[in-house]
């Protein structure tokens, strides 16, 4: 990395505090950072699915003769021995599975490449190869695994899951609005499916220790693993231990059981052995969620100097058969601006593959692209600057409930981020700006937003008489930097080194764990580590401020260790939410709190070069402005922004999971052929944030950032696209072929 290209916010982190910079950097660099599926118990065994070749229908014989003939075979999981399994529940219907259907229980198939056998044997190789060796013969029917196909049902949200949070935004007239407009849009934009590919694949150790279960995989929610699989096999769950310290990736993807995972304990348990399953790349692509494609019909309506008066959006998600993923895209586009009539309307569209489900800003990024381009479409219709005229529509109060912002500093991001950019040089017109090279150079702006939610967190601290702190909180590592968010706050409060902080997440044996999702995880942590400290304040008998002898006062307490424990939960929250927590269940709170809304914000500006010969576009330069509340760590703050581009780039550009109709299921299952983008993709990334304390939202004046980052990268690339060429990307990832 060059000085230009070290953001001002990690240079600034890197020379004050270099020992917090990433608190696990040494394991991971060294090696020592162990993974689920890093742990080889004595004994442990290899298993690997048997998947299903058809896009639907029932099986109808399976000859295992062949496999069965492998040697070092030692079990053959099929619905044939009905594995005495129950069904764990949709996590989003009260359950823990990222989908209700639990395959191995009958003979039907829903989708292509969902598991119809699991082989267990001595080696991987002889699994894999008898896996390979187990015919399957079908019965099939039609199936459907796109929006426009044959044989798909569509249903109304708001009639197939009353829930209140999940009803159509309506906030005025809208449709009559939209019609007065003098200045109107009204277009078409889609997303397509996608994948979260995170870098460590799916996968653990089931092993008993007597009527124990001991999981080793890595999750985002070892609190759902362990109610759920005390579910499926009828235990309690004091007799499931869920270990996972350290998580490579998970992006949504591991956010709930998946269904490998009981019949791995099913076969550990019949064959007294620990059993390892970690699943092949391509397996991937049908054993967990996935981003549903989707497509939005946004109007936008508006005064002649681009005031916003209206906006409809309707989306239609795709869902699987079984389950109904709810959907929130409205929840930002109705609040991005001051549109005094919004009408949202969201619908799901059913098909034949798993149960599509939660992947980094899974609602918020592709709302962010229809909206965020059809606002540049107005502004290029209304003659303005893109940017004056986000300004001029930003909102005061929320415009859906009517309640102030916690905060909201979306017009400082947008003017930092013009100002970083150097955006007052962009001359307006389509195709008017030049490379050296002779490229077309184009400047896009888009602003995004994410729901600041809370959830309930257990969170312990350990004072030592050596003066070390150890901090047991329900989280969860994933790259993202929660535990150097952790020891930074223990180790700033007490006013004490990093070094003598460690922190402990993703252990149920530990403190009980909420799922780690949807950016809530360090938000949440830490503010029951806040809590906690004040607590360990009172305990050691020392001032609430100020830098405390920890040694010293754990002595002078007479002990070896002073225990200070907090559960805190978001605003408003009924104590319940706390017993849900404990169970595994999810129970988050917000963004709509008692007197407040609560959001973050962004702005990204990006700059494309495209080649007039051959369209293909590049992306130069990326500026990130932020308003996530209190920059907590700036390192990973940092490291979250980047990450986000990249992925913007990818979703702008590459990324998409290709379905053949014919076939069903995913085709381009692997990372040859899902195209991610490589440092060779990715130009200059600048990151900055407002860095403001919300003090309104809670204590520690955190908001949230991992999912905000994605939100609008994606639509700043589509608008530059514009800008340098006059052709306007309606779909996602944008293709050459869009711009010939
Ligand atoms: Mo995130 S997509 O809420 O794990």
């Amino acid at each position: 990395m060059t000085d230009a290209e070290t953001s001002r916010a990690g240079a600034r982190e890197k020379a004050a505090d270099a020992e917090t910079s990433r608190v696990d950097a040494r394991e991971k660099v060294t090696g020592q950072a162990r993974y689920g599926a890093d742990h080889t118990p004595p004994g442990v065994a290899y298993a690997m699915p048997v998947v299903a070749t058809v896009g639907k229908g029932r099986v109808t014989a399976l000859d295992t003769t062949d496999a069965a003939a492998v040697p070092g075979v030692l079990l053959l999981l099929s619905h044939l021995d009905a594995p005495d399994i129950a069904p764990a529940g949709y996590i989003m219907a009260d359950g823990y599975a990222f989908q209700s259907l639990q395959p191995l229980l009958d003979d039907h198939v829903a989708y292509r490449g969902q598991p119809i056998a699991l082989v267990v044997a001595d080696t991987l190789v002889a699994a894999t190869e008898a896996a390979a060796l187990v015919r399957a013969t079908y019965e099939t029917e039609p199936f459907a695994v796109e929006l426009d196909a044959d044989g798909t049902e569509t249903v109304l949200q708001e009639e197939a899951l009353p829930l209140p949070f999940l009803a159509d935004v309506v906030v005025g007239d809208a449709d009559g609005a939209y019609e007065r407009s003098p200045l109107r849009v009204d277009a078409v934009y889609e997303a397509g499916p996608q994948h979260q590919v995170p870098m460590e694949l799916i996968g653990g150790v089931a092993e008993w220790r007597g009527d124990t279960l001991v999981v080793h995989e890595g999750s985002q929610s070892v609190g759902a693993l362990r109610g759920g699989l005390a579910r499926q096999l009828g235990i309690a769950p004091e007799n499931v231990e869920v270990v996972a310290p350290y998580v490579g990736g998970a992006f949504g993807q591991k956010n709930s059981l998946q269904p490998h995972l009981a019949p791995l304990a099913v076969a550990a348990r019949r064959l007294g052995r620990p059993v390892k399953l970690v699943l092949p790349r391509a397996h991937t692509f049908h054993a967990a969620s996935f981003r549903p494609v989707s497509r939005h019909r946004v109007r936008l309506g508006a005064d002649r100097s681009g005031r916003l008066l209206a906006a409809i959006h309707e989306v239609d998600q795709q869902a699987s058969r079984h389950d109904l993923l709810p959907a929130t895209y409205t929840e930002i586009t109705s609040r991005l601006y001051d549109i005094r009539n919004f009408r949202g309307r969201q619908r799901h569209v059913r098909t034949d593959a798993q149960t599509p489900g939660y992947m980094r800003a899974p609602f918020e990024h592709p709302a962010a692209f229809a909206l965020e381009s059809a606002v540049d479409e107005l502004a290029h219709a209304a003659g303005r600057d893109p940017v004056e005229l986000r300004l001029a529509n930003d909102a005061g109060a929320d415009p859906v409930t009517g309640k102030p912002f916690t905060s909201r500093h979306l017009a400082a991001c947008l003017r930092r981020g013009a100002e970083l950019f150097g955006w007052a040089g962009r001359s307006p017109d389509p195709g008017s700006m030049r490379a050296p090279d002779g490229a077309t150079v184009g400047w896009g702006v888009a602003a995004g937003a994410y729901p600041v939610m809370t959830v309930p967190v257990l969170a312990r601290l350990r004072a030592g008489a050596d003066g070390g702190v150890r901090v047991e909180v329900g989280g969860h590592e994933m790259g993202q930097g929660i535990t150097t968010a952790l020891v930074r706050a223990v180790a700033g409060d007490l006013g004490i080194g990093a070094a003598c902080v460690r922190a402990v997440v993703g252990d149920t044996r530990v403190v009980p764990h909420h799922l780690t999702a949807g950016a809530w995880g360090t938000n949440s942590s830490l503010l029951a580590v806040h809590a906690a400290l004040r607590e360990l304040r009172e305990r050691l008998g020392v001032p609430p401020e100020g830098p405390v002898d920890v040694a010293a006062a754990v002595r002078a307490s007479g002990v070896e260790e002073v225990v200070a424990e907090a559960v805190t939960q978001g605003p408003g929250q009924p104590p319940a939410a706390i017993d849900r927590m404990r169970a595994g269940l999810v129970a988050p709170a917000g963004p709509d709190y008692p007197g407040h809304v609560a959001f973050s914000f962004i702005a990204h500006f990006a700059e494309v070069r495209v080649d007039p010969a051959a369209p293909r576009v590049r992306v130069t330069r990326v500026v990130s402005v932020a308003d996530c509340g209190r920059v907590a760590s700036p390192v990973t703050a940092d490291a979250q922004v980047r990450g986000a581009v990249v992925w913007g780039i990818g979703a702008a550009l590459s990324e998409h999971s290709e379905v053949d109709p014919r076939y069903g299921g995913f085709v381009n299952a692997d990372l040859a052929d899902y195209v991610i983008p490589v440092n060779a993709d990715v130009g200059r990334i600048e990151v900055d944030f407002i860095d403001e304390p919300d003090f309104t939202l809670n204590p520690t004046g955190v908001k949230t950032l991992g999912e905000v980052a994605l939100v609008g990268v994606a639509p700043a690339i589509a608008n530059a696209v514009f800008h340098a060429t006059g052709r306007r990307p309606r779909r996602l990832p944008i293709r050459v072929e869009d711009l010939l």
